[in-house]
């Protein structure tokens, strides 16, 4: 009887010590936009839903920091690290050192040039595929017309400002009446879109010479949005704004007619990486190397007032 207690005890014992004691380092690039800000919040979420102990690493934008908290996490041995990476190269020293230490690596939202064997799966949207998606409605959006389009990217270097160009440049081949006049990095954030936004309307007569705004993300339209006011123009009729991401504050702007449209991103890339980790933990099933999310379109038929209402408290 006391041999059988001893055996149950050890038995709990286990369960309790392998069941939701997996550590994850998360290597995050910084807080640049709301989307960001979205991803890091979901992140915990998922991470104390599920008893994941997270350690947090801000990188402040800087690939070094990120390389620095991936060996760091490879020292302390944690059982999984999810990066998402700043830029898309000069990550295969660092990721071969954690492949060498057998922890799996999950890239989240962006990708990375490099050999697949590096990581374990990456979670995220074919952002080719958004870049496309954004063109094609500003495409149907102006019909005929001619149109010269000013262009805010994404962080140089970065998979998304990369992806998202080539994209929207698919999406307007041929199309001899729209042609892209400007484009410059605004680096992701509020104050990138409204400084360079400004000097495009400085170059643009004020703004005359502008049909509509690309960019890469909603945290630079909404800079750019508060630049073209500030020039005395309308957003969302005298400049055509389409963005990428899909935050409350879009809608908002969305909804007060300052925007057209949005692609939609979301910020729950944690979700399917630890449903992947955690089958890999459990039996070593490996996932599909690409685990895409979708990429939905939202334009000013889409209730942007109620889309508005429905995400304004989910951590943007
Ligand atoms: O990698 C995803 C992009 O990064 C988001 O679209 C943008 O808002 C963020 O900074």
């Amino acid at each position: 009887m006391l041999k059988t207690l001893m055996m149950t005890a050890a038995v709990v014992a286990l369960g309790t010590a392998s069941a939701g004691a997996e550590t994850v380092g998360f290597s995050q690039i910084g807080s640049e936009s709301g989307w960001r800000a979205a991803e890091t919040t979901l992140t915990r979420q998922q991470a104390e839903e599920r008893g994941i102990d997270l350690k947090f690493s801000d990188a402040q934008q800087k690939q070094e920091n990120q390389i620095a908290a991936i060996r760091s996490f490879v020292a302390q041995g944690v059982d999984a690290i999810l990066i998402a990476p700043v830029v898309a190269t000069g990550w295969d020293s660092v990721l071969e050192e954690a492949k060498e230490a057998e922890i799996p690596v999950v890239l989240l939202d962006r990708q990375i040039d490099g050999s697949d064997d590096l990581y374990l799966t990456a979670v995220g949207s074919d952002l080719v595929h958004e870049g496309s998606v954004a063109g094609e409605w500003l495409a149907n959006e102006v019909g005929d017309g001619e149109c010269r389009i000013v262009e805010l990217q994404g962080t140089t270097g970065s998979s998304p400002a990369i992806d998202r160009a080539n994209g929207f440049r698919k999406a307007l081949e041929g199309k001899d009446n729209l042609e892209i006049v400007r484009s410059q990095t605004g680096d992701f954030t509020r104050s990138g879109g409204k400084e360079v936004m400004e000097s495009f309307l400085q170059a643009e007569n004020g703004g005359s010479g502008i049909c509509a705004l690309y960019a890469h993300n909603d945290d630079m339209a909404l800079g750019a949005i508060q630049a073209i006011k500030e020039a005395g123009l309308n957003p969302g009729t005298d400049i055509k704004i389409v963005a990428i991401d899909a935050v409350p504050d879009y809608f908002q702007a969305m909804a007060n007619g300052e925007a057209n449209a949005t692609v939609e991103l979301t910020p729950n890339m944690a979700g399917p990486a630890f449903d992947a980790l955690e089958k890999y933990w459990a039996d070593g099933t490996a996932p599909e190397k690409f685990i895409q999310t979708e990429s939905k379109l939202y334009t000013q038929s889409d209730d942007p007032q109620g889309e508005y209402e429905a995400r304004k408290d989910l951590g943007y």
